[in-house]
């Protein structure tokens, strides 16, 4: 793991911004995998002003987005699909159909999960954002999930509902189940950038950093990756 400490969340922002800028403007054809969460936002943000400036174009990318929620339509406010619109595709020229998301109400599901895969498959992402989880999650891959998983439909923990009941009016409201990349597929990004802000995440960067492989931990999996960058601000490198 390549670590980068960064002062706070703007400047883990801005030093992830950076460097997708850089692979952006190497690539011919950039394949992205993106994420949602509240830690890439701010990344987001940065590279809409980038396009803006014209110092990136978004033209030639394609994306896979890490996982959605099962039972949520495109249009619903707390679907990952939306989220990504209204956070970034809808304000840069990426073309529309170049990108891929999960889809949470396919009627069946499995063949989403498999056909998700196989788009992957032909078409390999060359940089991949991740944020991590309380509880070491990459994806929505939780503890335990094996390390050779590919896209597969989980189970969400109690722990990452509650994590995520914030978005939500109730707790009844959370999906319990999401699609998700596995992490096998995960690890077939040519790259990777893990990004952790705020002193909630400090005990799972700790045990990402400090402690060893194990599937009881699957963010640690990616010590077996030759190419991964963690940026993780002050709050959340407290404990490491
Ligand atoms: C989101 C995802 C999750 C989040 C993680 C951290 O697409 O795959 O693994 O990255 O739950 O979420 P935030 O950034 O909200 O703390």
């Amino acid at each position: 793991l390549d670590i980068i400490q960064a002062k706070n969340y703007e400047d883990m922002s801005e030093k992830a911004c950076e460097i997708m800028v850089d692979r952006l403007n190497a690539l011919i054809n950039p394949i992205l995998g993106f994420a949602t969460g509240s830690t890439p936002e701010g990344v987001y943000k940065q590279l809409i002003e980038k396009n803006k400036e014209k110092a990136i174009s978004f033209q030639n990318v394609m994306s896979f987005n890490l996982d959605e929620y099962v039972g949520l339509k495109k249009d619903d406010p707390n679907s990952y699909y939306h989220f990504m619109f209204q956070k970034l595709f809808k304000h840069i020229d990426i073309l529309t159909d170049w990108i891929h998301i999960p889809n949470g109400v396919a009627p069946d599901l499995e063949k989403e999960c498999d056909e998700y895969e196989q788009l992957i498959r032909d078409h390999p992402i060359d940089f991949q954002i991740l944020g991590l989880g309380v509880n070491g999650h990459i994806g929505f891959n939780e503890p335990n999930t094996s390390f050779s998983s590919r896209t597969h439909i989980v189970e969400l923990d109690e722990s990452t509902r509650q994590a995520n009941a914030r978005f939500f009016t109730s707790m009844n409201e959370v999906p319990t189940k999401a699609i998700t990349m596995g992490i096998q597929t995960i690890m077939e990004s040519k790259e990777l950038m893990l990004l952790a802000s705020g002193s909630h995440k400090a005990d799972a960067v700790a045990k990402l950093i400090n402690g060893e492989i194990s599937e009881s931990f699957p963010a640690s999996a990616l010590k077996n990756h030759q190419k991964v960058t963690v940026i993780a601000d002050e709050a959340a490198l407290a404990k490491a």
